[in-house]
């Protein structure tokens, strides 16, 4: 879907605003914010369950990625109905659960747009098909549905660390499109949920999961200037030394990359892809 700014203030620090905005009416505001924005920061690996495929019942969508690949997705908006219905009248303090009873396409700090394939997704992932990923470790950050990192691993890619914010998301959205796309690749998938600022620390807990990339991708994630930083520590901590990434975005102010763009689109709503390199010491 085209990026839309259909929701509150990003800059905006005031949680008990942001509620309101939300128009949130069924549970109380006050309940929601206290345990909510810690329970989502917190980093965990979410896993693939043995009757996960149950959750493909909804219908999918295929998007044309170009050079014959089609990537399906579940229907998001039908991903949000089942979602919806499953927290209506339940007293959750699930953070999705004041998304989902409001029209807001996000609220920062609690429900960060991942139940939605947003524009840049299938640019992305578009742009991904048109390079190899033989052998490449990758990392996508803000995945919703993952498209580019799903692109990635059709294009011959090692392991594909998908993060999102919310769990959920994984849990009804990502998983799911991994195993409709490519369930024998689903060992070489690793999903991790919660707040950029925590992930490292979960990685370096993990047995089992790498905390360096080849590739580090991310399409429609920077709209919060407060996330910049922890973006750019993120990105730090992920990359190998020699590896390089390309994300959707503004130039970021720092000095620990260069960046240059090497795709737009400027008929419509003008789009671009950034490519992002450590600078030489
Ligand atoms: C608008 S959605 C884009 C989803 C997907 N990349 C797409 O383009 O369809 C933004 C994504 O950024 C991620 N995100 C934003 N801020 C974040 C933060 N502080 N910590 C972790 N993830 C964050 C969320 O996971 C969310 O799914």
């Amino acid at each position: 879907m085209p990026f839309q700014f259909n929701f509150p203030n990003p800059e905006e620090d005031d949680d008990e605003k942001r509620s309101q905005g939300a128009g949130m009416d069924s549970i109380s505001q006050k309940e929601c914010h206290t345990t909510v924005t810690e329970e989502k920061a917190i980093s965990t690996e979410v896993k693939i369950e043995s009757d996960h495929q149950l959750n493909c019942e909804i219908q999918t969508v295929s998007y044309d990625i170009g050079k014959d690949l089609k990537v399906i997705s579940l229907d998001t908006k039908l991903v949000e109905d089942k979602l919806k219905k499953e927290v209506k009248g339940e007293k959750t303090n699930s953070a999705l659960h004041e998304a989902l009873l409001s029209d807001n396409d996000l609220i920062p700090d609690k429900y960060e747009g991942g139940l939605k394939i947003w524009e840049c997704a299938v640019d992305l992932a578009k742009f991904i098909n048109t390079k190899s990923f033989t052998s490449k470790t990758i990392a996508e950050l803000g995945c919703g549905g993952g498209l580019p990192g799903l692109c990635a691993l059709k294009n011959g890619a090692k392991c594909v660390l998908f993060q999102d914010f919310n769990a959920e998301v994984l849990t009804n959205l990502t998983i799911p499109n991994v195993l409709l796309n490519c369930e024998e690749n689903k060992e070489q998938c690793a999903f991790f949920s919660g707040d950029w600022k925590n992930l490292p620390s979960a990685l370096q807990k993990s047995e089992t999961v790498a905390q360096k990339y080849n590739v580090i991708l991310t399409a429609e994630t920077i709209y919060n200037t407060k996330n910049y930083s922890k973006l750019l520590d993120l990105l730090d901590f992920l990359l190998e030394d020699n590896g390089d990434m390309q994300f959707e975005s503004q130039i970021l102010e720092d000095n620990r990359f260069t960046s240059s763009i090497c795709w737009t689109q400027s008929q419509g709503i003008s789009r671009e892809i950034l490519h992002l390199q450590r600078k030489k010491s």
